[in-house]
């Protein structure tokens, strides 16, 4: 009886501690995002950048500075760059009110415009940011229940995709969102 009590009690304790040790916070401050796919078509962190409105693989960024009224010099916007990620996720801008991101109605992530009203569906809550215990201990960006995926938008193979976060149909490449640390701000606004 007693064997059997040992057992049960450490069983138990190996599986606290495998629930434990599956993830560990984030690193502070601002990251960008990459694209991670193994099989192919392989991508190793390939930059996910913001344009009109959504979020893609394999196109620059939109942004905007107004040259009259900010030193743009320090606002190039040649990288999309975010904060957060403990529940919500935000660009990183220099213009006040911020740019939230969220899911649209449709499963595709995207951002809005300073100040603005989200549109109905909208979802801004549920993104989980952590170390993976994952070989080299990525640090990952996940939303529980839906999965990353890569959806071209016109059916060619041509390298550009469009970045959706939703239940997996068959027509777009899953794939795992990996952050990476980054220094400050790059665009005054996302366009
Ligand atoms: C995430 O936010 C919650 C609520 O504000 C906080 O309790 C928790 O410690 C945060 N987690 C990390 C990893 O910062
Ligand atoms: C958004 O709102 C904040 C706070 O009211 C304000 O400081 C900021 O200038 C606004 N941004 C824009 C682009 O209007
Ligand atoms: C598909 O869309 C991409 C990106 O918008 C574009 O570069 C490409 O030319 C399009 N291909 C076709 C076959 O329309
Ligand atoms: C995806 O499917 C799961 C399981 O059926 C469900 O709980 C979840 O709400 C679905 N998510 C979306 C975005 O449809």
């Amino acid at each position: 009886m007693r064997t059997i009590l040992a057992i049960l009690t450490c069983a138990a304790v190996a599986h606290a501690a495998t629930i434990a040790s599956r993830s560990y916070p984030p690193p502070p401050g601002p990251w960008t995002a990459g694209v991670w796919r193994y099989p192919a078509p392989y991508y190793y962190g390939d930059g996910i950048n913001a344009n009109n409105g959504f979020f893609w693989l394999g196109k620059e960024p939109t942004a905007y500075c107004p040259t009259s009224d900010v030193d743009c010099s320090a606002y190039p916007g040649t990288s999309t760059i975010f904060v957060g990620g403990n529940d919500t996720v935000s660009l990183l801008v220099g213009v006040g009110g911020g740019q939230q991101v969220y899911i649209d109605a449709n499963g595709a992530l995207a951002y809005a415009q300073p100040n603005a009203t989200l549109p109905e569906g909208a979802v801004i809550n549920g993104f989980e940011r952590a170390i993976s215990e994952a070989f080299g201990a990525p640090t990952v960006l996940a939303f529980p229940s839906r999965n990353w995926q890569l959806c071209s938008v016109n059916g060619s193979d041509d390298g550009v995709y469009q970045i959706f976060l939703g239940n997996y149909t068959g027509d777009c490449l899953l794939f795992e969102m990996r952050t990476y640390t980054a220094s400050g701000a790059s665009a005054w606004e996302y366009v």
